[in-house]
């Protein structure tokens, strides 16, 4: 694989062989070439026939999840506080540059098993989602592909927390780092006390994941990023907040509007949010889930766009974010 190339590859310039200057022509031009053709303008593969009604004054855009995706790319109205359904890799591209504050986001691990292990004395299974299934080759080229966009739409020294397991970690923090050249600040290690036991007992009972801290500019030129220091003091009781961080899993109370395989801890989100955002900053979190990123956002007066594939776990986030409240986290706060 030629790492270098895949670096200089990007939306940006793809769309600037169009010859065009700014957004606007750009969306134009995009619109156009997609009624005339039928093909995604950005995915270049056929994606189906257009299901779009023109009269004198309007353009309806019918049908799948791209056609909502395309739509963002016409539209110039920001979805601010919204929850998007449909494939991120398809919907970040609609996005101006530097549109967004801080992204915090919990993408595909690639951990999930074709063949689930279970247990037979308890409940615990392995993961065996869809979404979450790639071949080694795939996941690295997938991952790729998701960061750069969600570096585009990244302000210059905003900043970025990738969740991530073992399975995982290593990948993200490569591409960060060799790829895209990000500065890494710092890795949070997540400790879960009540990890659920070792089913094969050839191991370590696995009980911590990763969140990894980048700033978006090149490693030697990041500076000014967010870092809310003596918040997180005042958190941990006046001792400088450590990046071992000791939260139990994500309690029932979290999930009564529905399960989800890996909804994250609030608690986990809100340190998160509370250190590396200020009042009024736009978060993004492309892997949206259960919602759980805009829950805390609104509870600490952030702005919020989510992106997810899957409608149901759409359902159960509005009805979590329906639900948040400024005042959930007085202990931590
Ligand atoms: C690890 S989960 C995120 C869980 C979330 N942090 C929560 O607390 O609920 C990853 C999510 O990404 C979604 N997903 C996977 N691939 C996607 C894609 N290409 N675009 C948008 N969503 C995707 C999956 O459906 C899944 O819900």
């Amino acid at each position: 694989m030629d790492y270098q190339q895949m670096r200089n590859i990007d939306i940006k310039n793809e769309l600037k062989k169009r010859g065009l200057k700014g957004y606007s022509s750009l969306k134009k031009a995009l619109l156009i070439e997609y009624l005339s053709t039928g093909i995604h303008p950005l995915k270049k593969s056929q994606v189906s026939t257009p299901a779009v009604n023109i009269d004198d004054t309007n353009i309806i855009l019918e049908g799948p999840e791209y056609v909502d995706s395309l739509y963002g790319i016409i539209t110039d109205d920001i979805p601010v506080n919204k929850i998007i359904s449909g494939d991120c890799l398809d919907i970040l591209p609609s996005f101006p540059d530097g549109l967004f504050d801080c992204c915090i986001t919990d993408p595909p691990f690639n951990m999930s098993k074709k063949k689930g292990l279970g247990w037979a004395f308890s409940s615990h299974v392995t993961m065996q989602e869809q979404w979450d299934i790639f071949s080694k080759d795939d996941y690295f080229q997938f991952t790729v592909n998701w960061i750069r966009e969600v570096l585009r739409v990244l302000k210059t020294n905003g900043n970025l927390f990738i969740f991530g397991s073992f399975h995982c970690i290593f990948t993200i923090g490569f591409i960060l780092q060799n790829i895209f050249d990000r500065r890494i600040i710092s890795q949070i290690v997540w400790y879960k006390p009540n990890a659920q036991p070792n089913i094969t007992c050839r191991m370590f009972t696995e009980s911590t994941e990763f969140i990894i801290w980048a700033v978006n500019n090149e490693s030697k030129k990041a500076k000014n990023w967010t870092f809310n220091y003596e918040n997180m003091k005042s958190m941990n009781r006046g001792k400088q907040m450590r990046n071992m961080w000791e939260i139990p899993l994500t309690p029932k109370s979290e999930k009564k509007h529905g399960k989800h395989p890996s909804q994250k801890p609030t608690a986990v989100v809100n340190r998160i949010i509370l250190a590396g955002s200020n009042e009024g900053d736009l978060i993004l979190d492309p892997f949206s889930g259960t919602g759980t990123t805009a829950v805390v956002a609104e509870m600490h007066k952030r702005k919020w766009i989510m992106i997810e594939k899957d409608e149901t776990y759409n359902q159960i986030a509005k009805m979590r974010i329906d639900e948040s409240t400024y005042s959930l986290f007085e202990d931590e706060t």
